[in-house]
């Protein structure tokens, strides 16, 4: 390509640092359909003729079949993908082809390639989660009245509802699909034609070729154009934060799944065997799901690192921006189809997250609440007249539905056995009724607005 100036063929470690052809050709639609509106513009402006620009939007096309069938011959001298789609359109149409880079740079060209990838995946991303988010809103609503116990620090805290649990999850979920729509939104502007970095002397019509390529406007300054990557980390940011949300899904199911808790048991096809222990019912999916979060956020961090201290405009590091970009993409993908198949398909253990709710004096704060409010104790006094009674529960080996009226009355000698009406589970969660609350009524508002939502 630029032999004109070299005498000199590139050493063999050079050629092996310098290509990026095993990576970016996945780039290979979007540098067809870029160059195809590059084209076409070069025709309307003049700045081609009709028969040049006509043979090249042919072999383009011609190449874009030979990549589908798998038949197009991918070198790696050739460097990258931009070099090999051109070599193979001079090959096909002859020297027309070296027209096509008339007023472009791979610098432009790159970027728009891999502006329109990022720019799909962001949105093919966030028609997932939202995927993710109906399997979830199904779950709740079967499960708006399922009593479980709520956790703080993993210690019982107090009684929740299944459906409420997983209600926050849409909640975290619906954020990363906005997101996902933000950065889709923000960087929806046209990089082409920025060519090296400083624009060019052709009357080029930056205008089309971004609206033929479904972008808002082309990017206002050449040298951003070429070296902003922004656009790749604000996605890698919204993939990095639905990874860790997921993450955290993926944890509660480890612990849901396992002996101890049983509160859910995941389907067949998403549970795996041990080749030792006949009895083991594996979550590896979900552990996989937890452990990708890792590389995604490497992912993040490694392109960020690559950026930070980059001079403008175009250096060579930006080159390093794609690899990692699409295995955190792949990575959410697959992570996304995991859980949706495991949250659709897992049965939640009703009677065991009953009976786990109803222990660990998961009831404590509505003995306190009531002496509040019947009693006009204040709060702190009956946090002290609760513990007290929780010790004399744990002592006797009883839950606090289970003390007889005597103990509790030795203990705060006001206390009716209207009492026993709010230490049930369901009186519990059936009295959290504020805004946001754990209570069924409130749980079903929020999934009936979701659904219509998401409709
Ligand atoms: N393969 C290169 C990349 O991905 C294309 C741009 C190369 N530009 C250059 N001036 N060497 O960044």
């Amino acid at each position: 390509m630029w032999g004109g100036r070299f005498s000199a063929k590139p050493d063999e470690v050079m050629e092996a640092i310098n290509a990026s052809i095993d990576t970016d050709k996945r780039l290979a639609e979007e540098d067809i359909t870029a160059s195809t509106a590059h084209a076409r513009m070069l025709a309307d402006t003049g700045i081609l003729t009709t028969d040049d620009a006509e043979a090249i939007t042919e072999g383009l096309k011609i190449i874009q079949t030979e990549i589908r069938t798998g038949d197009f011959p991918f070198s790696k001298a050739l460097e990258d993908i931009h070099m090999n789609v051109e070599a193979r359109l001079r090959d096909l149409i002859g020297p027309a082809a070296g027209r096509l880079h008339t007023a472009r740079s791979r610098n432009d060209q790159v970027a728009v390639d891999f502006r329109l990838w990022v720019r799909s995946a962001c949105a093919a991303r966030a028609a997932q989660v939202e995927e993710l988010m109906r399997a979830l809103l199904k779950q709740a609503e079967a499960h708006a009245d399922t009593v479980m116990p709520g956790f703080t620090h993993l210690q019982t805290a107090q009684p929740i509802t299944f459906g409420h649990h997983l209600m926050a999850y849409v909640e975290m979920l619906s954020r990363d699909a906005g997101r996902f729509r933000d950065a889709e939104r923000r960087m929806n502007e046209c990089p082409l034609g920025a060519a090296a970095l400083a624009g060019t002397g052709f009357p080029i019509n930056r205008h089309q070729t971004a609206a033929a390529l479904g972008f808002e406007r082309p990017m206002a300054n050449s040298i951003d154009a070429v070296s902003a990557r922004d656009f790749v980390l604000e996605a890698l940011c919204a993939t990095t934060l639905c990874a860790s949300h997921l993450s955290r899904l993926a944890e509660e199911i480890v612990i849901w799944s396992s002996a101890q808790f049983r509160f859910v048991r995941l389907s067949d096809s998403w549970s795996t065997g041990s080749s030792i222990m006949p009895q083991k019912r594996n979550p590896d999916a979900a552990e996989l799901v937890r452990a990708k979060t890792g590389r995604t956020m490497g992912s993040l961090v490694g392109l960020l690192t690559v950026m930070k201290g980059l001079p403008l405009a175009y250096s060579k590091d930006m080159q390093e921006d794609k690899a990692g970009a699409f295995e955190a993409f792949d990575a959410l993908d697959l992570s996304l189809q995991a859980m949706t198949g495991m949250i659709s398909t897992m049965t939640p253990n009703i009677a065991r997250m009953r009976e786990a709710a109803a222990s660990g004096f998961s009831t404590a704060t509505d003995l306190a609440d009531f002496l509040v409010r019947e009693l006009n104790i204040p709060f702190r006094d009956a946090h002290h007249i609760t513990g007290a009674a929780v010790k004399a529960a744990e002592e006797a080996g009883l839950d606090l539905a289970q003390l007889p009226l005597s103990v509790l009355s030795a203990i705060e000698p006001r206390i009716t056995d209207a009492i026993f009406d709010v230490l049930t589970v369901e009186a519990s969660v059936a009295s959290r009724q504020s805004y946001g609350g754990t209570a069924p009524v409130r749980v079903r508002e929020q999934i009936a607005a979701w659904k219509d939502k998401l409709q």
